[in-house]
């Protein structure tokens, strides 16, 4: 099963394996790592082999899928399942995305008598298929936001790598495009673990998109030149009140834009609202190593991954991976169910009731 969305496929299922591009080596390598266990899948999710709030969602359904299939009897089945979700639940802590589909696939486990393998692989292949259809839903609501030329700042990757296809943020950006509209893209490289740089830059390029790539000190300075009509990014997690986890240096590009008058918007699937969660407070930010702050990647002439130093030994260091924008500073969240405005306690309520999924 493959997206059809566009040219990069971050997540193909075989029918008893996961693939997964490998995002560590690209924009170097196109290389896909076979996953056939739960553990190959937490481990892929942990080791950033596969990264973005619905991808990894997906996968851990994918990866729950997989752990149903090692044995017949029910209750071996179960316990399984069980000790899957909670290996997977435990790789990534900010994105939501993750628990949500973990908890999806535990209901309907739950909610099944006998076999339990098909009905799991069959419930994870929905979730991707929906992801899909909720991405290009986002694109279209989107699109209709932006002018007939526009130029966008965008920040990690909100892409189709970082969902099972199509993107969020980035989906907004290709069907923009798909409506006939003039579509210039800037991309944040986004230190330390530049996904901007490596993933944005390269899918974008791949379809053939007008884009550049900007170092993240460099912002302020395209926005002093009012060189953006907008910023549009992904989230990994969003309060009930709309504020909004996303990779370090959101928030910054937030404050920015709120100072020089341009919309910034958060482009979600519904499933990255977390009710239960009431405001930016409250979202757990992933802390990675400090490796990834002091040394910078790079790649020797083979392809080949390597790492420089560039801080003195013995240095502190701090690495949230994210940061919370305040709702006020949100122009919109782009859903698939609609553009949510402030106030947004009541916007995203509304949302969730339309769409009939608030548990
Ligand atoms: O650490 P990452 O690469 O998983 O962080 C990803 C992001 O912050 C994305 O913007 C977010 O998950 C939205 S992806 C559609």
């Amino acid at each position: 099963m493959t997206s059809h969305s566009s040219t990069v496929e971050p997540i193909v299922w075989t029918g008893h394996s996961l693939r997964l591009l490998d995002q560590r080596l690209l924009p170097h390598e196109v290389v896909y790592v076979e996953c056939k266990t739960a553990e190959a899948v937490a481990d892929a999710i942990r080791t950033m082999i596969v990264r973005g709030a619905p991808a990894i969602g997906v996968c851990a359904a994918f990866g729950i899928a997989l752990a149903a299939g090692d044995t017949h009897d029910r209750d071996s089945t179960d316990r399984n399942v069980h000790e899957a979700a909670s290996l997977l639940g435990g790789t990534r802590p900010t994105a939501i995305n993750l628990a949500w589909a973990i908890d999806r696939m535990l209901r309907v486990a739950a909610a099944t008598t006998g076999p339990l393998h098909a009905t799991m692989v069959r419930e994870a292949e929905s979730m991707f298929r929906e992801d899909i259809a909720a991405n290009r839903r986002i694109g279209r609501f989107g699109a209709e936001l932006l002018g007939d030329d526009t130029t966008i700042l965008t920040h990690c990757n909100a892409g189709a790598l970082a969902t099972a296809g199509y993107g969020t943020a980035l989906g907004v950006v290709r069907a923009t495009r798909e409506a006939g509209k003039r579509i210039a893209i800037f991309a944040g490289e986004t230190r330390p673990y530049l996904q901007g740089a490596r993933l944005t830059a390269w899918e974008l390029q791949q379809d053939g998109f007008d884009v550049t790539l900007i170092t993240d000190n460099m912002s302020g300075h395209f926005f002093a030149r009012e060189t953006f009509d907008a910023v549009i990014v992904g989230a990994d997690r969003i309060a009930a009140n709309g504020d909004t986890a996303n990779k370090i240096g959101t928030y910054t590009l937030a404050v920015l834009a709120h100072a020089h008058d341009v919309p910034f918007y958060i482009a979600a699937p519904l499933s990255t609202i977390d009710l239960q969660c009431p405001n930016g407070a409250a979202i757990p930010i992933e802390e990675r190593s400090g490796s990834e702050v002091t040394e910078t990647l790079g790649w020797d002439r083979d392809g080949q991954q390597h790492r420089v130093r560039v801080a003195p030994d013995g240095i502190a260091v701090r690495h949230p991976a994210f940061d919370v924008t305040p709702a006020r500073l949100i122009t919109a969240i782009i859903t698939d169910a609609g553009v949510l405005r402030a106030p947004y306690a009541t916007s995203i309520a509304e949302a969730f009731s339309r769409s009939g999924s608030a548990d």
